[in-house]
């Protein structure tokens, strides 16, 4: 079986072989299929979190997706954040932190409430609305762009681009469309690029190209990094919030009561949607997994949605429990890669739920939600949901 074939991810069979992998602390190999060179698959938590701890034997300059092909290695392997290992991938974290790190996050908070009273505002006046498709999207990618001083009136445009780039390999939109979509989002930001070269602003973009050690190419695919990161992931948590609320009577009422449950309610959020379904990584070392030998150079998928709903670490895992604790979730990833804009995804999150809290009565579905048929973004493509008022 190939287990980056997409069709596998569109329903729920896939929960049922996730917790058998996960309960036997199984390892699968897939054929070259999906990926050119095949791949090694770990589900279980323990697994997962060993093969992205800082002391495993792995690379990620071949990229973290599958597709992994041992003769065209990721071009932008050693320049992307994702991508790069050792002192080049530190030495990114602490750029690109310092624009997602506490402060910075709390300078934003204004922006995201800003946007998340606007979104809530149309909801009451739409009646039934796809959260999938109409506020789940807009609120990250919102964010992302006012992260990266992209100009609000280029927003649609630039989140149209990263919704094609990222239905493409491991779904069933066509690889043509999403490789087109990735070139223009780089045109885009080599457009941007050029003018901040010309006349720098105050953003993320002139303040990266102010740095001495930092390529212009470098300069471009972290900014596509940091697009994809805010925009393709955060937007399926937010449109769970709105399933959990309509699947968990009294979520709204606890968040009122008591605005503390909201952390934990986030944390759950995350866990159970789990956006992010698998990273790649490409041992530099042999080593034993599960009770495999792998030799060096081999991929290795660790299946971070399987891990989050290990039953040996999660007690009823396929059940949205907001006060969950402890809730060692792997959504965000582990190690040295470990998501760069948690805090900020969290935030998100957290402003939207309280502020549905805040306004709406109840939330109740619609219609049925349309899970995504893809091997990397697990969520909604489509969540018809109508929220009753007070
Ligand atoms: C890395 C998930 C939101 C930026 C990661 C990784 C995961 C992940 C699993 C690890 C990749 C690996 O190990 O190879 C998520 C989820 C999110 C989210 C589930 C929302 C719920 C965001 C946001 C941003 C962002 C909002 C920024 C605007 C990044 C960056 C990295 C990263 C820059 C690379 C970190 C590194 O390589 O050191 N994310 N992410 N993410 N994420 Fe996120």
């Amino acid at each position: 079986m190939d287990l980056g074939d997409p069709r596998l991810y569109g329903s729920p069979g896939r929960y049922a072989m996730w917790h058998d992998h996960a309960t036997d602390d199984a390892i699968v190999w897939s054929d070259p299929g999906s990926s050119p060179s095949g791949f090694w698959s770990v589900f279980s938590h323990r697994a997962c979190a060993a093969v992205l701890g800082r002391q495993a034997p792995f690379t990620s300059r071949y990229g973290m997706l599958i597709g992994f092909d041992a003769e065209h290695p990721d071009r932008a392997g050693g320049e992307m954040i994702v991508a790069a290992d050792g002192a080049r991938h530190t030495r990114l974290r602490e750029i690109l932190g310092r624009f997602l790190s506490r402060p910075a996050v709390a300078a934003l908070e204004p922006f995201v409430r800003k946007e998340v009273d606007h979104l809530l505002t149309e909801m009451r006046e739409t009646g039934v609305v796809d959260v999938a498709r109409h506020i789940g999207p807009l609120l990250p990618a919102a964010v992302v762009c006012e992260v990266l001083g992209v100009p609000a009136g280029d927003r649609e445009y630039v989140m149209g681009l990263t919704d094609a780039a990222f239905a493409g390999p491991g779904s069933e939109s066509t690889a043509a469309a999403s490789v087109r979509a990735h070139t223009e989002i780089f045109c885009y930001f080599g457009e941007q690029l050029a003018a901040r070269n010309r006349s720098p602003g105050d953003d993320l973009i002139s303040a990266l190209l102010a740095e001495d050690d930092l390529t212009q190419d470098e300069v471009l695919v972290n900014c596509y990094n940091l697009l994809i990161g805010g925009n393709q992931t955060t937007r399926h948590v937010i449109a769970g919030c709105f399933d959990a609320a309509s699947r968990t009577p009294g979520l709204l009422a606890a968040v009122r009561a008591d605005p503390g449950v909201v952390p934990a309610a986030v944390e759950e959020a995350i866990r159970w949607v789990s956006p992010g379904m698998h990273v790649l990584r490409v041992t530099t070392a042999e080593l034993t997994l599960c009770g495999q030998a792998i030799g060096a150079g081999e991929p290795v998928v660790a299946w971070l949605a399987a891990a989050n709903r290990d039953p040996r670490v999660f007690a009823q895992p396929a059940a949205y429990r907001p006060d969950r604790s402890p809730n060692r979730h792997l959504g965000f990833g582990h190690g040295p890669h470990v998501c760069l804009g948690a805090r900020l995804a969290r935030l998100e999150i957290a402003v939207l739920l309280q502020a549905l809290a805040e306004r709406a009565g109840s939330v109740h579905l619609a219609g049925d939600p349309l899970p995504t048929r893809s091997n990397l973004i697990q969520g909604y493509r489509s969540l018809p949901v109508e929220l009753r008022w007070p």
